[in-house]
């Protein structure tokens, strides 16, 4: 499949950085308001893509962001919110993503932010751009886990703050 260039495709993870947790039973296993903030700033107004049983921890969708959720086995269709059962039927949406989602298509420019979890992020990871990544300098169990080689990405930015590292990743 070929990810089209007009469309940047970013990935947004935190994981522990001891062994790249990023979930556990269907949760995130830390909270850091901090972080929450940062994948807010993010995020904002973007077009996002997660797999079903990420977007289920949602408790709603959120707010000024459009989502596409890939899933087999539920269909859903809100007006920020829809399913897609494949990346070729997501690229057969984005194909008439200005005619169907007018107030969307600026937005569609920035890019879409890849959002989870384990499986999305490996996939998706050929066609990543820039990785927004938070890592914690925590340990925290996780039965779900960001296995994306960094190697092909340099750092362009990074912060601390407390045990949280926002780092910014370009692919070279
Ligand atoms: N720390 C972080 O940054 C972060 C970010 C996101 C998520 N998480 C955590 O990660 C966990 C959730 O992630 P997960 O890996 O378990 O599940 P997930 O990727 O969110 O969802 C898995 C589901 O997505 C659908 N799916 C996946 N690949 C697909 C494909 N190629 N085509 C069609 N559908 C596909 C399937 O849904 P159907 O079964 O309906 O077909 C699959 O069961 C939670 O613990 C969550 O809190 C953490």
């Amino acid at each position: 499949m070929i990810w089209p260039a007009a469309i940047p495709l970013k990935h947004v993870v935190a994981f522990t950085k001891k062994d790249h947790a990023i979930g556990l039973e269907g949760k995130i296993p830390w909270h850091h308001p901090a972080d929450l903030s940062h994948f807010k700033k993010v995020t904002q107004d973007h077009v996002l893509l997660m797999g079903r049983a990420t977007y289920e921890s949602l408790a709603k969708p959120l707010p000024g962001r459009f989502h596409f959720v890939l899933s087999q086995t539920r269909k859903i269709e809100k007006s920020t919110v829809h399913s897609v059962v494949s990346y070729a039927d997501l690229l057969k949406k984005l194909e008439t993503f200005s005619v169907d989602f007018p107030s969307w298509s600026e937005r569609l420019k920035s890019g879409i932010a890849v959002c989870g979890g384990e499986k999305i992020y490996l996939e998706t990871a050929p066609w990543a751009h820039e990785i927004f990544l938070t890592e914690i300098d925590e340990d925290h169990p996780g039965d779900r886990f960001y296995n994306v080689d960094l190697s092909p990405f340099s750092e362009v930015s990074c912060h601390s703050q407390g045990p949280l590292k926002f780092r910014h990743l370009i692919r070279k």
